[in-house]
């Protein structure tokens, strides 16, 4: 049997400060079929975006590295190779789009001609042919007057065609893999919602796989089919989206998913939130990451001993504190008979 398209196992990375080497992403693993979407979740500062830029081998330099795990593309280890041979795989296999897509634009280059070089990059042609694909293009990710539009600079357009830029060029190569991070964060609630959709359409016009990264439970409930929760660094939780929201077990999910705005909320109230801060890379635990904001009551070995991963079963797995893991041994879910 193939395995998975994608297959990320015990990835480490980390960055070389005035502190030392600190581990910003531990131990982290997960798989990625072809036209999945998965959401990659978690508060601002969790190592979402360093797992992303790991997967791209475009981690920040010299500060960044890879410290150990694999990267599995369709069975090649992208850890291992070598930068010229990764440049290939990027945009021809692996596409990334980035939250604001006036950093990732060039201001002074109009956007037809950015959209141009990335298809000549790695596929060359002549002009005439490659500015034709570049307007169809446009127009594919819904650009109105793609044939003016080609001419202008990325500051005239506004922050969702931008992003429709963005996505134009990372799809021109037609990868197998997108990870969009935090595409619709920088842009507001009407347009975040078109982009997504886009996305989806055109997940499903050429069956790549996405990486979803976002803050929000919300856009993932809409739009993914599994998730990991990440905190800290690790991967807490990971499962299918239905299965997360309906059977969350790990404090971290739960408040969340508490966090996350309901129709019944009396007005003017504040929504609740998880008290507390992501710990910094300095000041991680040994054991449970979480453990300083959990409601729950803990020994003091929950903070010093690694917690171990359990799986539950339908692809649900979790990393199991002390906390909440003796319930779950004695309180079996009806639903589930694994
Ligand atoms: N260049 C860097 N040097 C040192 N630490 C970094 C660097 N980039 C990111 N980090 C740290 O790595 C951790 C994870 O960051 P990041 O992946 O950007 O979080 P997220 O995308 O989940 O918000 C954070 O603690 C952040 O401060
Ligand atoms: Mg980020």
């Amino acid at each position: 049997m193939p395995g998975p398209l994608l297959e990320v196992r015990d990835l480490r990375v980390g960055f070389q400060t005035d502190h030392g080497l600190l581990t910003a992403v531990d131990d982290v693993d997960f798989t990625l079929e072809p036209g999945q979407t998965l959401g990659l979740v978690g508060e601002s500062g969790c190592g979402k975006s360093v797992t992303a830029l790991s997967l791209m081998r475009l981690l920040p330099q010299p500060a960044g590295h890879i410290l150990g795990g694999e990267v599995r593309l369709e069975g090649r280890d992208l850890t291992k190779l070598p930068i010229e041979e990764m440049r290939q795989i990027r945009g021809n296999d692996i596409a990334m789009i980035f939250q604001e897509p006036m950093t990732a634009l060039n201001p002074v280059h109009r956007v037809g001609r950015q959209i141009i070089e990335a298809i000549q990059l790695h596929e060359p042609m002549p002009p005439d042919k490659a500015l034709r694909r570049a307007v169809e293009l446009m127009e594919w990710v819904g650009i109105p007057a793609p044939e003016q539009r080609v001419n202008e600079y990325p500051h005239q357009l506004s922050g969702g065609m931008r992003q429709r830029v963005m996505i134009a060029i990372a799809l021109s190569c037609h990868p197998k893999v997108l990870i969009a991070d935090e595409p619709t964060t920088a842009l507001d609630v009407t347009v975040q919602a078109q982009i997504l959709d886009l996305i989806k359409r055109l997940q499903k016009e050429t069956g790549m796989a996405v990486i979803l990264i976002t803050h929000d439970l919300g856009v993932v409930a809409e739009t993914c089919d599994d998730v990991a929760v990440m905190y800290a660094g690790r991967i807490t939780e990971r499962g299918p989206v239905r299965e997360i929201f309906t059977r969350p077990l790990h404090p971290y999910t739960q408040g969340l998913i508490n966090c996350l705005p309901k129709l019944d909320h009396p007005p003017k109230t504040p929504l609740p939130v998880i008290p507390g801060m992501v710990p910094g890379l300095k000041d991680m635990p040994a054991g449970c990451r979480f453990a300083s904001r959990c409601p729950n009551n803990h020994s003091a070995d929950v903070l010093t001993t690694r917690q171990p991963w359990k799986d539950c079963g339908s692809g649900h797995g979790v990393e199991a504190c002390a906390c909440f893991a003796t319930a779950l041994a004695t309180k079996p879910d009806p639903t589930h008979s694994s």
